[in-house]
């Protein structure tokens, strides 16, 4: 298993003879051990303090792991939070809207993936939107960084140590579904994982939920409702769609594209499916909206660019904003305590 600088948090390790010498013996996704995380000037950095090949403590499990950071994140704010938001490429500036707010980078929070992707910020605000406290994610891990499901879903686990029961995803996708115009929000009613991995791989862990979690209503019916009233009552245009999960990081090609939409796909993407997965094991209530920032690859005679996915999630940020906003106020009710 190649050392991979910071995975789990760390932006200061120095590399030494012996450090090097110990994470050749020890290190392993999931043999770290706990004394590896010590907080340095305020980051949690991971050199093994003990003599290489003499680390005997026990590796924190990844229930452990989850409770850890989500410990952490509740003593940075006084708030409460009962909503989770993953915002996606080019969508983090919703977070900037958030009252009574505390940033905390993710590099300061123990065991969280660093988050590596062009246009993810990397950090974490606790805040309030209108009443409701909230925990947003500006930007999230992805595989094609690197990271397995299990520590791309890790943060979703964290919100449900916090405590949080409800969740709303966002990502960029393409528009498979011809009827779809850019800059387009959808929302997710259904997906189909292609990326080959799934996050509840391994021993079930009971204290996050059972070993064969249901995933026919995945994407609550309710939030879906609430997400089609609002955008109603704002006067704009929201469809549903299926979507369709890849590793990525190329693109699609054509015949890829019209592959997906045979077998029922209306957008195609990168992310998000292992959180859901992760978040419906727990109990968590999902909401996912995409936002449409380019039609998939050979739809339009022209090649992809995720410079075309920022620019159009900067150009629907005003209607995500407004949207968001008025989701939440309605989620509102059914999440307080
Ligand atoms: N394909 C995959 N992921 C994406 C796309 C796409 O066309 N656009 C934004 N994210």
């Amino acid at each position: 298993m190649p050392f991979r600088p910071g995975i789990h948090g760390s932006s200061t390790a120095v590399e030494t003879d012996s450090t090097a010498l110990w994470r050749k013996r020890k290190y392993s996704r999931d043999r770290i051990c706990t004394g590896c995380y010590l907080k340095k000037n305020g980051r949690y950095v991971t050199l093994c303090p003990s003599i290489p090949g003499n680390c005997d403590m026990q590796t924190p499990d990844a229930f452990s792991r989850a409770e850890s950071a989500a410990r952490f994140l509740l003593t940075q704010t006084p708030l409460k939070p009962r909503l989770g938001l993953v915002l996606g490429s080019g969508l983090g500036s919703f977070a900037d809207e958030l009252s009574e707010a505390v940033r905390v980078p993710y590099t300061a929070i123990p065991f969280f993936p660093r988050a590596t992707a062009v246009g993810h910020a990397g950090q974490m605000v606790l805040g309030r939107v209108d009443e409701v406290a909230v925990a947003a994610m500006q930007g999230r891990v992805h595989l094609y960084e690197g990271y397995s499901a299990v520590e791309v879903a890790f943060p979703v686990r964290v919100f449900g140590r916090m405590g949080i029961p409800a969740v709303i995803l966002t990502n960029a996708a393409g528009g498979i579904n011809l009827e779809y115009k850019q800059g387009a929000l959808v929302v997710i009613k259904d997906h189909i994982n292609l990326q080959g991995q799934n996050p509840l791989v391994g021993p079930n862990d009971d204290r996050f939920g059972e070993r064969f979690p249901d995933m026919t209503q995945a994407y609550s019916k309710q939030y879906r409702e609430i997400a089609r009233r609002a955008a109603e009552r704002l006067g704009k245009n929201l469809s549903e769609g299926v979507y369709a999960a890849l590793a990525g990081p190329s693109y699609e090609t054509p015949a890829e594209i019209r592959y997906l939409r045979t077998i029922g796909a209306d957008l195609v993407g990168m992310s998000t499916t292992p959180e859901v997965i992760a978040a419906r094991h727990m109990g968590i209530a999902v909401l996912a909206i995409s936002c449409v920032t380019n039609m998939a690859a050979g739809i339009l005679d022209k090649p992809l660019s995720y410079l075309e996915v920022f620019e159009t999630a900067e150009r629907v940020r005003g209607d995500f904003v407004a949207l968001l906003k008025a989701i939440i106020a309605d989620i509102a009710a059914d999440i307080q305590p």
